[in-house]
């Protein structure tokens, strides 16, 4: 029973931890904007890629994701469009390494959470 509760507890403070970082994400991507050019799904009204798209090049490569959010990578998703994107980075180019793990798990999150 003692085993059980701490297992129960640890699986309770995982999920926890990944809500924190989507929720936590989610609000840097909306205070930034980043919501205006990129949508959740494919859309081609949208400016920039989907999250769906951004998810499928940077799941499981978060630290790249966090490299191009800094400014010190090149985009690999639509480089010929890169101009318009480039002029955001400066939103993105000094976060604490904390908000940084947020906004790449919340880029990459749409086939964990939502
Ligand atoms: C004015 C429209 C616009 C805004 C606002 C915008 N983006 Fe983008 N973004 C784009 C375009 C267009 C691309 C495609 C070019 C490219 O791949 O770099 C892109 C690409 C990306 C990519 C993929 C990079 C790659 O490897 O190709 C990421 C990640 C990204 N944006 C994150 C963000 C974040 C985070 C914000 C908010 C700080 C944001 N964008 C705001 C237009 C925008």
């Amino acid at each position: 029973m003692k085993k059980f509760l701490i297992f129960a507890f640890v699986l309770a403070s995982v999920a926890k931890a990944e809500f924190d970082l989507t929720t936590q994400g989610k609000r840097i991507f909306e205070s930034l904007h980043c919501y205006i050019c990129h949508a959740p799904r494919d859309d081609a009204a949208a400016v920039g890629p989907s999250l769906e798209t951004i998810a499928v090049h940077y799941l499981g490569n978060e630290r790249r994701l966090i490299e191009f959010l800094k400014g010190k990578a090149k985009p690999i998703i639509d480089p010929q469009r890169f101009f318009i994107m480039k002029p955001q980075l400066y939103k993105t180019m000094h976060m604490t390494l904390d908000e940084y793990r947020a906004l790449a798990y919340y880029l990459t999150s749409i086939h964990k959470n939502r």
